[in-house]
């Protein structure tokens, strides 16, 4: 194959790679250089804006040090990563919807006792979270485990923050026979995902905003069900309607209830005023969907 123009390299790029013996990566692969050669055509892509993009790949590239993982905050800008998880989760009716994510998820978050806080220095408004887990036809699951972050009340996730102890809101609960969690923390705050690098400079550059609503991350897991990954956002948000990486489902807006009653904050071990989140997940699989 030589003498290749801009109607046949694309086909000669494929027929090259034919061999591959992994049919996976031959699909996969050999779909991505079709849309590439696409896009490329369809702009009629300059070699100044190529290099132009692949000096903003590099940038990107540069930028993944230590936690910061300026990939994924591509990926979620740009929908894929809400795209890809909704198409590895089409829930049965009834099942809890999931969400990203996000690059701040932590392994082993202290296992806490049911109504433990999670907040061991917190700033912002004392919240109290409770609820169910579920299985599809409504029964309890006993035993569930709940993998919870969110960020303090400065919007930062405690990874992000120095003046945050370790682990900082985050914890994991299981639940009791009944199926119930419950757990303290902060009501969660809109806040920017990092945008001091080349993903925040697309975002300016195409005048899009890097906020995302406030909620509250949660990785619900139970023998014999589907894992959930997913977040509970707080209802009356000002960016529920344009997250920045399109998390948003409906189902999954919740609000935290104002209470002031001191008697019922003492029963929670908490302070008036706090807000009352109660969310029940219901997880697929296990037989029931
Ligand atoms: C988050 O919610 O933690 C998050 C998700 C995507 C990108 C950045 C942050
Ligand atoms: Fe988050």
């Amino acid at each position: 194959m030589r003498d290749l123009d801009e109607h046949d390299i694309t086909d000669a790029v494929l027929a090259r790679m034919a061999g591959a013996p992994d049919p996976r990566l031959r699909e996969v692969l050999g779909a991505l250089i079709r849309h590439l050669h696409a896009f490329a055509r369809e702009v009629e892509l300059t070699p100044a804006e190529w290099e132009r993009g692949i000096r903003f790949l590099t940038d990107t590239g540069h930028a993944c040090v230590g936690d910061r993982q300026e990939f994924i905050l591509l990926s979620d800008t740009l929908g894929l990563s809400i795209l890809v998880d909704a198409m590895a989760n089409r829930k049965p009716t009834g099942a809890t919807a999931s969400s990203v994510l996000g690059p701040f998820h932590r392994d082993g978050a202290p296992e806490l006792a049911a109504g433990e806080t999670i907040a061991r220095q917190a700033q912002g408004t004392p919240a109290v979270v409770r609820g169910r887990v579920l299985d599809t036809a409504g029964q309890p699951i006993a035993g569930a485990l709940l993998d919870v972050w969110q960020t303090n009340g400065n919007g930062l996730y405690e990874t992000q923050d120095p003046d945050q102890p370790d682990m900082n809101l985050r914890g994991r609960f299981r639940t009791d026979a009944e199926g119930r969690y419950r757990f303290r923390t902060v009501e969660p705050v809109s806040y920017p995902i990092p945008h001091d690098g080349p993903v925040g400079s697309l975002l300016r550059s195409l005048d899009r905003h890097p906020f995302r609503p406030a909620h509250i991350h949660f990785i619900v897991a139970a023998d014999g069900f589907d894992t959930l990954v997913t977040q509970v956002f707080s209802a009356g948000d000002p960016y529920l309607g344009s997250d920045a990486v399109f998390g948003v489902k409906d189902s999954l807006v919740a609000a935290f209830r104002r209470i002031d009653d001191p008697e019922i904050a003492a029963r929670h071990r908490t302070s008036v005023p706090f807000g009352l989140l109660e969310y029940d997940f219901t997880l697929s699989g296990g037989g029931s969907g």
